[in-house]
């Protein structure tokens, strides 16, 4: 019998090994996969709920841990920001949604680096199950196959994931880069344009195609001023007037 029962968890937990490592990443351009779970702000669908947001779906390791607390309290300080860039942000981790509760009341109280305390607006995902992890590719087997790796999904307000980031669990992330990144795609969707490198708001950007014919300059010559070239075939749109 107990020999019955070893097999059965040992067949359990290879199978939940194997299902973890089959599942893929979603990709840039793909639907973000859907899920109903219980955060901290109650029962949500996400991205469902959020139609017409941007989202960024936040994974981090464990609640309690040193640099996960940094990383929520630099997002509760920037969560303002985020929302007048109609962006809603949602973290997860394979915690239960009693260890999240009892981990933002002590966020919330926390005056990390002096920025002050803030009330966090923002859901904690319950993942105890693994199910959204798995969906996500959050968990990385040869590192952990029930603690998330430190993932971020950019995803549209169309629901689909536009960026997809993960770093390792020693390293926290740099919430500057990550609103960078989504200014960067709200600006290349509004304006049909890429960023360059080391793009910030307000630089020039990119036009993907030379800008104008030979026609178009005779007959309205001041279009010339809104474009320059570097090295002949890359074209920049100034983005200061
Ligand atoms: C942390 O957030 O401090 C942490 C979590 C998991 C592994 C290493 C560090």
């Amino acid at each position: 019998m107990k020999k019955l029962v070893l097999s059965f968890v040992l067949i359990a937990f290879l199978a939940g090994t194997n299902f973890a490592q089959n599942k893929k990443i979603p990709l840039i351009g793909a639907q973000a996969p859907s899920f109903t779970a219980e955060t901290t702000n109650g029962t949500v669908t996400f991205p469902d709920d959020y139609q017409g947001k941007w989202k960024i779906l936040f994974s981090h390791p464990q609640d309690f841990t040193p640099v996960c607390s940094s990383e929520i309290s630099e997002l509760a300080d920037m969560q303002r920001e985020f929302k007048s860039l109609n962006t809603q942000i949602a973290i997860i981790s394979t915690d239960d949604v009693t260890q999240h509760k009892s981990w933002k009341k002590w966020l919330e109280e926390l005056d990390y680096k002096g920025h002050g305390t803030h009330k966090i607006d923002f859901p904690f995902i319950d993942d105890h199950t693994r199910a959204v992890s798995i969906q996500y590719g959050m968990l990385h087997e040869p590192v952990s196959t029930n603690k998330d790796v430190r993932g971020v999904f950019i995803i549209d307000t169309n629901n689909i994931v536009r960026c997809i980031n993960f770093y390792p669990m020693q390293i926290g992330r740099n919430m500057q880069e990550i609103e960078r990144i989504l200014v960067a795609l709200q600006t290349a969707d509004k304006e049909a344009v890429c960023t360059p490198a080391n793009w910030k708001e307000g630089d020039d950007v990119i036009v993907p195609h030379y800008p104008y014919t030979d026609q178009q300059l005779a007959s309205n010559p001041e279009i010339k001023n809104d474009y320059y070239n570097v090295g002949g075939y890359i074209w920049f749109k100034k983005e200061k007037k």
